[in-house]
């Protein structure tokens, strides 16, 4: 696992400018894919690629450093901003910068059809037309022999990104030191705090069919750590940015975990669930009301074990991950100060955006998940290849649509879909109820965990952007391995 820079003699081409075409932007950055090397374990840095960015244009709290860490900067965005991000490549292979789950056109997605070769700066415009979220930002690099996401998120590059707007704001919730956002990875180390992805041989193919598992669980890019609270309530918004792990969110005291927001923000009221099941790429809400604990006591947010059946356990031949379906710690919150402080969790979470609307009449398009013989999964019996739809993979402009994903396989599959938010309709056949009752259906989603032998089925509208758009796995494994197509929005 070498992480190195580019050396010498590589092209410096100036930006390649996508999207919009307009002089006047609210805010302008400058992000850099680079090696560095950071403190993650004690003892040796470790080798990493990271993101960096300098603010160059709008408000000055659009960037938070996350220093001493490999994620990137945390980036805060507005509703209704327009925004310009000129990415320089500093790494000696292909990037791309994907935004998570932002409705933003086609060609500033960062997909792989539109790589950054290594030396090279594009620089995209958008704007930020979602509500209030938590999103964020990824490689979804492909190279000639396959993807480059798992290697390249795993290698540190991933940050948060903030959308804010009004609506969310006149809900007056927890923020600033009384807003956690927790990124939950999972990494294994070698001697020298090197970090190991997949080493050759038959563990390597295993970890390509079950997805990358690591030996512990880093939290923010360091092991889990406990931290002074005070007694009052927080807000606490987590993203699970591992290439394959999938979290049973529980509390330690075995209180409910509250709910209240999911990918695409705020669910319409709050829910209480016995523990909140968190897939790969997915992001959660979650209120905590600390009031009436006992100061001197501690709260830990635990991933709690459950049964991963044919879905964990077999893909670490020889090596010491942490099966899927562990019990760990996650974050330990000690009450350290007393507040008397009157926060009450709204009972509506704010004006919610209109779900999308289905009926007896709403075209379903039937998406089958499928094991392919030694070489990962496919999606309608098809697999990767590159910007090219099939007939049954265009859509138009404008139109509702079900989406039905059939999960024929013995695994989850988070299944992601770029340019929008849905909702998801209903789901039938799972045969899995060990992560069931945490799942979180009722908001805005762009990943939706399919479990084994199970149909999910999804309502979304295309609307504004046209043009070529990504669904895939968002285990990284999978998706590298090829279960990622493209769809056509025909304008
Ligand atoms: Cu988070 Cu296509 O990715
Ligand atoms: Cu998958």
């Amino acid at each position: 696992f070498l992480l190195t820079g580019c050396d010498g003699g590589v092209r410096a081409t100036e930006s390649v400018t996508l999207g919009l075409d307009s002089e006047e932007y609210d805010v302008e950055l400058a992000l850099r894919a680079t090696p560095d090397s950071v403190s993650i374990l004690p003892g040796t840095p470790s080798e990493v690629w990271r993101y960096k960015a300098e603010l160059l244009k709008g408000p000055k709290n659009t960037l938070t450093e996350n220093t001493n860490s490999y994620l990137g900067p945390t980036i805060r965005l507005r509703r209704g901003q327009r925004v310009k991000i000129h990415i320089h490549n500093e790494l000696p292979e292909d990037t791309t910068v994907h935004w998570h789950g932002l409705h933003v056109p086609s060609d500033v997605d960062g997909q792989p059809r539109l790589p950054i070769q290594p030396g090279e700066t594009m620089t995209v415009g958008f704007d930020v037309w979602d509500r209030a979220g938590l999103f964020w930002y990824h490689s979804h690099a492909h190279g000639e022999r396959g993807g480059r996401v798992g290697f390249q998120s795993y290698a540190g590059l991933a940050g948060l990104l903030i959308v804010e707007d009004d609506e969310e704001a006149g809900l007056g919730l927890p923020s600033g030191d009384n807003e956690l956002l927790l990124v939950l990875q999972d990494r294994t180390f070698a001697g020298a705090n090197e970090l190991v992805y997949l080493d050759g041989g038959m563990g390597a193919m295993m970890d390509r069919m079950h997805g990358f598992l690591g030996d512990r669980i880093l939290v923010n890019s360091v092991p889990p750590a406990t931290r002074k609270v005070a007694t009052r309530p927080y807000r606490i918004r987590v993203l699970n940015g591992s290439n394959a792990r999938i979290y049973k969110l529980a509390w330690s005291d075995g209180r409910p975990v509250t709910v209240i927001g999911a990918d695409g923000g705020l669910l319409p009221e709050p829910e209480d669930r016995p523990y909140a099941t968190l897939a790969p790429a997915q992001r959660l809400d979650i209120w905590l009301d600390l009031s009436q604990s006992q100061p001197g006591s501690t709260l830990e947010l635990i991933s709690d074990s459950f049964q991963a059946g044919m879905m964990g356990g077999m893909g670490m031949m020889g090596s010491n991950a942490l099966p899927l379906g562990s019990r760990f710690t996650l974050v330990g919150l000690e009450v350290a100060e007393s507040l008397e402080v009157n926060e009450q969790l709204p009972a509506q979470l704010g004006q919610q955006r209109q779900r999308i609307l289905v009926g007896s009449n709403t075209r379903i398009r039937t998406f089958e998940l499928r094991p392919v013989m030694m070489r990962g999964f496919a999606i309608n019996g098809r697999r990767f290849e590159g910007p090219h739809v099939a007939d049954d993979e265009k859509v138009r402009l404008g139109d509702t649509e079900i989406w039905e994903f059939r999960n024929n396989t013995p695994m989850p599959h988070p299944m992601h879909i770029h340019g929008l938010q849905f909702n998801i309709v209903g789901r039938r056949g799972g045969n899995s109820d060990s992560l069931q009752q945490g799942l979180v259906d009722s908001g805005w989603h762009d990943t939706v965990l399919v479990m084994p032998r199970e149909t999910v089925q999804l309502a979304m509208k295309f609307e504004r952007f046209a043009g070529l758009f990504i669904y895939h796995c968002h285990n990284m494994e999978h998706e590298d391995a090829g279960m990622m197509r493209y769809f056509q929005v025909q304008g």
